[in-house]
């Protein structure tokens, strides 16, 4: 299981490396390995991630690592349980969509004061999101 979601990311990821041609908003980790598909690319891929979880303030509701904080949101664990790719997408991109016939999410909306907002982030972009937030 673990070995053939790391070949996928490791095939996503440098499909994404080749095809993303857009400004970049996080510095690419220098790439010193030899191999044409590497687990630097990988990394990238994560970090890139990791960094619109920060740069997007995802993190003073849902904590540094996707722990949660105690009033602002919950914690962001096991999304798996929950989510496949598509409706998260639609769901960061338009939380309301999603929320409205979701009654879990309705109670932990009721259980916290912050909110989702919608993230209209490139495709690329929202992927790479994912991508870290299914590794939480
Ligand atoms: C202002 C606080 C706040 C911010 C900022 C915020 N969230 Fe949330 N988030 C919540 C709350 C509250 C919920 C609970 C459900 C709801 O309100 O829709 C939630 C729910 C979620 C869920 C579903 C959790 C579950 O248990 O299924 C995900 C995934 C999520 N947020 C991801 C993100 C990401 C990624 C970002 C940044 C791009 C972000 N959130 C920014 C408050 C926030």
């Amino acid at each position: 299981m673990r070995s053939s979601l790391a070949t996928y990311l490791g095939i996503f990821a440098s499909v994404l490396w080749i095809g993303c041609s857009g400004p970049k908003v996080i510095e690419p980790v220098p790439n010193t390995s030899t191999d044409s598909v590497s687990s630097v690319d990988v990394v990238e891929h994560f970090t890139q991630g990791s960094g619109i979880y920060v740069r997007e303030n995802c993190a003073n509701c849902h904590g540094e690592a996707g722990e949660g904080t105690k009033r602002l949101g919950p914690p962001l664990r096991n999304l798996g349980e929950h989510w496949d790719r598509a409706r998260l997408e639609t769901f960061l991109l338009d939380p309301g969509k999603v929320e409205a016939e979701d009654q879990r999410l309705d109670e932990l909306k009721s259980s916290y004061w912050g909110r989702m907002t919608a993230y209209p982030l490139a495709p690329e972009e929202l992927s790479a999101l994912i991508d870290y937030l299914f590794s939480l």
